[in-house]
């Protein structure tokens, strides 16, 4: 690095006093891949980041969220880190990482990396060092090496991987001998670290510094229920699904085991160090992704000397069901309040279906991991009906929340995407089972009239965008009224002019059973109701005295809120 990185931005002009400012922001999700191609590969990179940022600056974030992009054999999507400190070629240099940092600053935009420090690849030199070094070396100490079961043949335990077949893979010994097995929660090519060790937990202070030296804003720490395991690596009963909380509350012997409490604590402290004013504009934050029950178990992760948020997934895998939305809503802020966290929120990411597509697939029914062409099919129509709906909702709550890139256009899962050209592992080690999560993270559609849709100068893209999303190009949404485009604009808009993210909930009474209704209270005192109606007729509104009507998902109809629909009121 040349010279010192840009400052992160002041959040004076939001006028939020002495709050810092994670507890309030909205934080999109930028999957470098698919998001924008500065160099005709047909992937995204890190120029082509710099180059579209004005775009989220006038959307109306305060930060993003960028999925990996350091050396990686991609075998995971770039989730298999062969180099923590390197910018992969096919997503730029380490320059470019400063030049995107800087521009993002300057637009007032906060940056946040991903930290995966469950696994590395196995192309990380650590792991080829421990396969060299052979049983018992200290460098096989990094990672979870055991003898096999019985004679050596069979896997020490019983465990599957996320992905599907075993969590365990034999080695070939350097003479040539069937030898140890390791230990891979995700693919065979992202070996489990051991972190009970020290040289471990060192490795990862040093990669926190690096970021923060070069003016990340925090991490998004990946897997972070996974890094210790419980101790004698038994066998379990049941097996766990692609990333779904642990359901039942059977905690899985891979999964949430209280030490990894500690390693967060460690984490915690690099990052205060980097503000030892308590400066609120300048904390540094961990997000932890972890896919943890209940959520008393999930709000331990953000306790005050551990991570600043984690992400709130039983408010995404909630049904869409009023009372199911009321008690996710309700119980999440009780126990982040119970801990004096901010609570999240958030409806998409990168590995789930995503929600104009899941929202549209039939109620109670479990979140598929994919959707293929034999699949049943989402309602396209209803599951953006519902999306926009469940979006207007979730951005008026209190706390901080999680956009994914394309999200805001409306865009459906790509459903009819040829199995020859999936990429993610889940296809693979699944026997073809689950189709996976590349249907969510198709490149996105920026320019209707342009090549890939203004992704890039090819149509050629790492994945094949369907031709819906030429419609729903940003080009083709900016200043239509109405559109998807629009109407998060406004949401995000009058949240951040309210500062309802910072802002206290109260429920109100009187709208019926099938109907979401809360009041808002911003810090500066404005107040935002909220009704969002799930009942199949039409609920006639008597607005409250004086109320106006500030955005709907939807036009009312005879001054009757339809079916599907969010509105905000000012009252
Ligand atoms: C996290 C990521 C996912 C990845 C997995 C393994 O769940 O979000 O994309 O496959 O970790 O790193």
């Amino acid at each position: 690095m040349t010279s010192a990185p840009k400052p992160a931005p002041r959040t004076s002009e939001t006028a939020t006093g002495a709050v810092p400012w994670w507890r309030h922001a909205v934080i999109y999700q930028v999957y470098p891949r698919s998001w924008a191609d500065g160099n005709a590969d047909g992937v995204g990179d890190l120029p082509g980041i710099t180059r579209r940022l004005p775009y989220l600056r006038d959307l109306g974030v305060d930060a993003i969220w960028i999925s990996p992009f350091y050396v990686s054999p991609m075998a995971d999507a770039g989730y298999d880190v062969a180099d923590y400190r390197q910018v992969d070629p096919v997503f730029g240099t380490l320059e470019d990482a400063d030049a995107l940092i800087a521009t993002a600053h300057d637009l007032g935009l906060r940056v946040i990396v991903d930290l995966v420090p469950n696994h590395t690849s196995d192309q990380h030199e650590w792991f080829q060092e421990a396969l060299v070094g052979g049983p018992g070396s200290p460098e096989r100490e990094r990672y979870m090496f055991r003898e096999g079961a019985g004679d050596g043949s069979e896997p020490p335990n019983n465990w599957r991987s996320v992905f599907g077949g075993p969590a365990w893979t034999r080695v070939t010994e350097a003479d040539g001998s069937p030898g140890q097995w390791y230990l891979h929660i995700f693919d065979v090519t992202q070996p489990d670290l051991n972190w009970e060790r020290t040289e471990v937990r060192e490795m990862f202070h040093d990669v926190l510094r690096f970021w923060l030296d070069r003016g990340v804003d925090g991490f998004r720490v990946d897997v972070a229920h996974g890094l210790v395991k419980e101790a004698g690596l038994p066998d379990v009963d049941h097996q766990p699904h692609l990333l779904e909380s642990d359901s039942g509350h059977v905690r899985h012997p891979m999964w949430d085991q209280d030490g990894v409490h500690e390693v967060y604590r460690g984490w915690r402290e690099v990052l205060d160090s980097y503000n030892p004013d308590g400066d609120p504009d300048a904390d540094r934050i961990l997000v932890a992704e972890a896919w943890v029950e209940p959520l008393e178990r999930l709000a331990d992760y953000t306790r005050a000397d551990e991570m600043h948020q984690a992400f709130n997934f039983p408010f995404l895998e909630c049904p869409w069901q009023a009372d199911d939305l009321r008690e996710v809503v309700t119980r999440s802020m009780e126990v982040a309040h119970d801990v004096g966290a901010p609570t999240t929120w958030v409806l998409s990411n990168h590995d789930v279906v995503r929600h104009a597509s899941r929202l549209g697939l039939p109620v109670g029914r479990r979140r598929p991991n994919g959707i293929g062409l034999e699949d049943p099919q989402p309602n396209a129509v209803l599951g953006l009906r519902r999306a926009r709906a469940a979006t207007a909702l979730m951005l008026a709550l209190p706390g901080s929340a999680y956009l994914y890139q394309g999200e805001e256009l409306g865009l459906p899962e790509h459903t009819a995407l040829p199995d020859a050209v999936r990429q993610d592992p889940a296809w693979f080690r699944s026997e073809h089972t689950e189709r996976g999560r590349d249907g969510c993270r198709i490149p996105m559609p920026w320019e209707a009239g342009a090549t890939a849709y203004g992704f890039g100068d090819t149509w050629d893209t790492w994945l094949p965008q369907p031709e819906v999303y030429g419609a729903l190009a940003a080009d083709r949404q900016a200043g239509v009224d109405g559109s998807t485009l629009e109407l998060y604009r406004a949401l995000l808009r009058l949240r951040h002019d309210d500062h309802l993210g910072a802002g206290d909930l109260e429920w109100v009474e009187g709208y019926g059973e099938d109907t979401v209704a809360l009041r808002v209270r911003g810090a500066d005192g404005r107040a935002v109701v909220v009704l969002t109606h799930l009942g199949d007729q039409p609920l006639p509104l008597p607005l409250p005295e004086g109320a106006q009507v500030l955005v709907s998902t939807h036009p009312l109809v005879d001054d009757a809120l339809p079916t599907d629909t969010t509105v905000w009121l000012r009252g």
